[in-house]
Parts: structure tokens; C-alpha cells; sequence
């Protein structure tokens, strides 16, 4: 970011187009796209959910970006200010849901971003040589079930978004997208390559791309829509917060539908890379939250160069994940430090601490605290589903109806100029009515 180069507040905002869309995908492209894409895929029954994400990531996914890009960058605020300065005082309510969503996704994020690492060190030592689908599900599941070591990965995962946040954040992320997502999309082009030259692929590409209508329940409407929601980061003022650098000449909309081009991009591409791995290598499609760490060392056994390989992604996965986890922990120390004028690297170190805290439920939801649930789910997916499939919808709601109702001729003013190209004049209906009324009904549904 060049400080109040292209603008006249005191916000300063991208020194160019670009370095905004890789930051707002750094943001975006995380575990969301490499980690949950593929498993709730091979869980709901491949094509269908595909086709629904693709659509909902489309519409809703496209239309809320560029609303909470637009909001960011006409208040020229983080969440709760712009929520305030735009909407009024009531508004507010919705940025400190975002801040506390933001804290409780965080808190479970960490716990994947552990493993991450943990799974880089264990690639080192070369302890996941194989490709028996059973041995490296045992290997998943006795590692994440142990009450301490996951925590240790948990902590360091925790203590290196701090570090980003504190050694200042444009540096921290803008600095290691830019070149290492371009790898890590060049490394899934690889692998792909790869696993589809083994005998069985096709069968998981088929998985993956043949749509089954008759799969579609309300409960799969919920997850693909909290999915979508949590892969593009929208719905938790993530994005107000990087419009809000946004400077006059940046178009939001296309940038918007860049970043969602690239992070469904991804999704596709790791979809590509691991159903057919499902197929190829007996994996259960019903793996869960761990087909990504499973699924992968069994390719990578089946290469020349595995462990470099193997070595390589784990890293990159890290980063994809560290730059969304900073894009999360950002506002929550930002909301304290702005409301309560706290020193901003204590803040940093005390929510990280909680987060941490909050999380060590979550990491020992997969061992000894497996039982205790609610509603059926433990702790961890109760934080996954508050956050992804509850609050992120609400806000996504929130800032539809704040751009449809309230702000409609200063959005429609910062996107067109004096202009009122088609493609703006149905948003209007769009924000108004369709996007909050298709929400809520998918809200509805999901939670009878
Ligand atoms: N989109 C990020 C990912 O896919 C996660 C995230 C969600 C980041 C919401 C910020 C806000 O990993």
C-alpha cells in the first residue's frame, strides 16, 4: 500500500489494481479452496455441490464482494466504522458480529493451519512414505487425535499470524502472495497431471463433474452456501476492510470478480487434484476434514521427486493459510485498538492467546473430547457451522439490504460513475430483495 497516494483521505489506498486483487485473494484463497472445497465435495455426493457453488459463487458470491468491497471503500472504514458511518448507529450490531465471527473462525482455522505444518515436518521426516489409503487415514486420524502435539502445530500456527500482524500488516500480505499462490497454482497443475495419469482417475473425475439432482437437501443448500461464503471470505467485513484502501480509481466490481474467479478457480483445481485421488487410491469419500492430508502424501508417493514435492505444498498451504488467517485476526486487533485506543501489539498478543484458547477445544473435538456434543456436532464443527453457515449468511443479509435500501445511489455513483449500464440495474432488485431473500430461505431451511 503507497499512504494517500491516490486519495485525499488519510487512508491511503493500493499503489495499484492489482496489488489489491492479491491481497483480497490472498485473503481469499486459503484453506477454504485446498482443505474444505474437496471434502465437502467427496461428502455431498461430488457433481451436484459443484454445479450449486459454482452458481451461488456466480451470483450471491460476486454481488456480496463487490457490496462489501463498495461499502469499505465509500465509508473509507474497517467493519464497524463503515457499518456506522454508512447505515447509522443500529448498523453497528453488524460489525461487531463480523469482529466476533472473525475471532471464532479463527479460533478452529488455526487448529487446520497446525496441521499444515505439522504435516511439512512430517513429509522431513518421512514418516508418510506410502500410499495405503488405511495407513495414512490411521496416520491422520491417531495424529489429530493426540491431546498435545496438534496443540503445539495449533500454537505455532496462532503465534506466526500474530508475528505478520505485528511486524505490520501491508507488508505481512502483500509481500508472499504474489509469488507463492503463483506456485502453489503451478504445483496443483502438476499434480493434476499426475493423478490423472494413474488407472482409476476417471472414475473420480466423474465423481466430481457428473451432476445428481436428486442429492440436494437443504441441508447440503446450507453448506455450499456457508462453503462459498467462507472460501471467499464474504460475509465477515473482510472485505470492507480491504475496500476500504480501495481508491477511487479502482472499478470494485471487476476486481471483485477477479478474486472470485481465482479462488473458485482454485477450488475447481483442487478438486481436480483430489477426488480423483478418492477413486485412484481407495480413499473414503467420507474422510471429512481429512481427505487433503490424506489424500495428498499417497500422490506424492507416486512421483519422482516426492518428498520435494510433498515438502513444497505442505509449505505453500501454510502461507495460503497464513494469509487468510492475518486477513482474520486484522480486524478483530483492529476493532480493539480503534474502539478502545489499546496498544496494538498487546492486542495482537492477547486475542491470539484466546483465539488460541478457543481453538484447543475445537483440536481436541477430534480425540478425547470427541463425545461431548450439541446438536449433534462437537465443538469444532459448532464453531465451522456457527461461523461459516450462520453469521457469515446474517452479515452477507446485512450488507445487501445496507446496499439495496440505504446507499443504493452513492453504490450505484462509485461502480458506474453517472452512468446505468444493465448488468447495475438488476443488481438493484438483486440486493433489495433476491440475495436476501435467497439467504434467508436457505438459512431457514437448513436449521429445521
Ligand atoms: N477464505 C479463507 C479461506 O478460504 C478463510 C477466510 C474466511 C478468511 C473469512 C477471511 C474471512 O481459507
Amino acid at each position: 500500500m503507497d499512504a494517500g497516494k491516490n486519495n485525499q483521505s488519510t487512508r491511503g489506498s493500493w499503489g495499484s489494481r492489482i496489488g489489491f486483487i492479491l491481497a483480497a485473494a490472498g485473503s481469499a484463497i486459503g484453506l477454504g479452496s485446498i482443505w474444505k472445497f474437496p471434502y465437502m465435495v467427496a461428502k455431498n455426493g461430488g457433481g451436484i455441490f459443484l454445479v450449486l457453488f459454482l452458481i451461488i459463487s456466480a451470483t450471491l458470491g460476486v454481488a456480496l464482494m463487490t457490496a462489501e468491497m463498495t461499502i469499505g471503500s465509500l465509508a473509507q472504514r474497517g467493519a464497524v466504522g463503515a457499518y456506522e458511518r454508512l447505515g447509522g448507529k443500529r448498523w453497528k450490531i453488524i460489525g461487531y458480529l463480523s469482529v466476533f465471527c472473525a475471532f471464532i473462525l479463527l479460533s478452529f482455522y488455526s487448529v487446520v493451519g497446525g496441521w499444515t505444518i505439522a504435516y511439512f515436518f512430517k513429509f522431513m521426516q518421512g514418516s508418510l512414505a506410502t500410499s495405503n489409503a488405511k495407513e495414512l487415514t490411521h496416520i491422520f486420524e491417531t495424529f489429530v487425535a493426540n491431546p498435545v502435539e496438534p496443540l503445539f502445530y495449533h500454537a505455532l500456527f496462532m503465534a506466526a499470524t500474530a508475528c505478520v500482524i505485528i511486524a505490520g500488516i501491508q507488508k505481512g500480505i502483500e509481500r508472499g502472495c504474489k509469488y507463492l499462490m503463483t506456485m502453489l497454482f503451478l504445483l496443483v497443475l502438476v499434480l493434476i497431471g499426475r493423478v490423472m495419469t494413474l488407472p482409476g482417475a476417471i472414475n473420480g473425475i466423474v465423481l466430481f463433474l457428473q451432476p445428481d439432482f436428486s442429492k440436494v437437501t437443504s441441508a447440503m443448500l446450507i453448506d455450499v452456501t456457508g462453503l462459498a461464503f467462507f472460501s471467499m471470505s464474504i460475509g465477515m467485513a473482510i472485505m470492507i476492510a480491504y475496500g476500504s484502501y480501495a481508491g477511487k480509481d479502482i472499478p470494485i466490481h471487476r476486481t471483485a470478480l477477479n478474486v472470485v474467479c481465482l479462488t473458485v478457480g482454485i477450488s475447481f483445481l483442487c478438486g481436480l487434484m483430489i477426488l480423483p485421488a478418492i477413486t485412484v487410491f481407495g480413499i473414503d469419500p467420507q474422510a471429512g476434514p481429512g481427505l487433503t492430508f490424506i489424500s495428498m502424501p499417497a500422490i506424492f508417493e507416486q512421483m519422482a521427486g516426492g518428498t520435494f514435492f510433498g515438502l513444497l505444498f505442505f509449505f505453500l498451504l501454510f502461507i495460503a493459510a497464513l494469509s487468510s488467517s492475518v486477513s482474520l485476526l486484522e480486524p478483530v486487533t483492529g476493532f480493539f485498538v480503534d474502539e478502545y485506543n489499546t496498544s496494538r501489539t498487546k492486542t495482537t498478543i492477547i486475542v491470539s492467546i484466546l483465539m488460541f484458547i478457543v481453538g484447543i477445544g475445537a483440536s481436541l473435538s477430534f480425540g478425547i473430547w470427541k463425545d461431548y456434543t450439541l446438536f449433534g456436532k462437537n465443538l469444532f464443527d459448532l464453531l465451522d457451522f456457527s461461523s461459516s453457515n450462520l453469521m457469515m449468511p446474517v452479515s452477507a443479509i446485512a450488507a445487501s439490504l445496507l446496499v439495496g435500501w440505504k446507499i443504493w445511489p452513492v453504490f450505484a455513483k462509485r461502480l458506474a460513475g453517472n452512468g446505468n449500464p444493465l448488468w447495475l440495474r438488476l443488481m438493484k432488485p438483486f440486493f433489495r430483495y433476491i440475495a436476501p431473500a435467497v439467504i434467508a430461505i436457505i438459512l431457514f431451511q437448513g436449521l429445521q
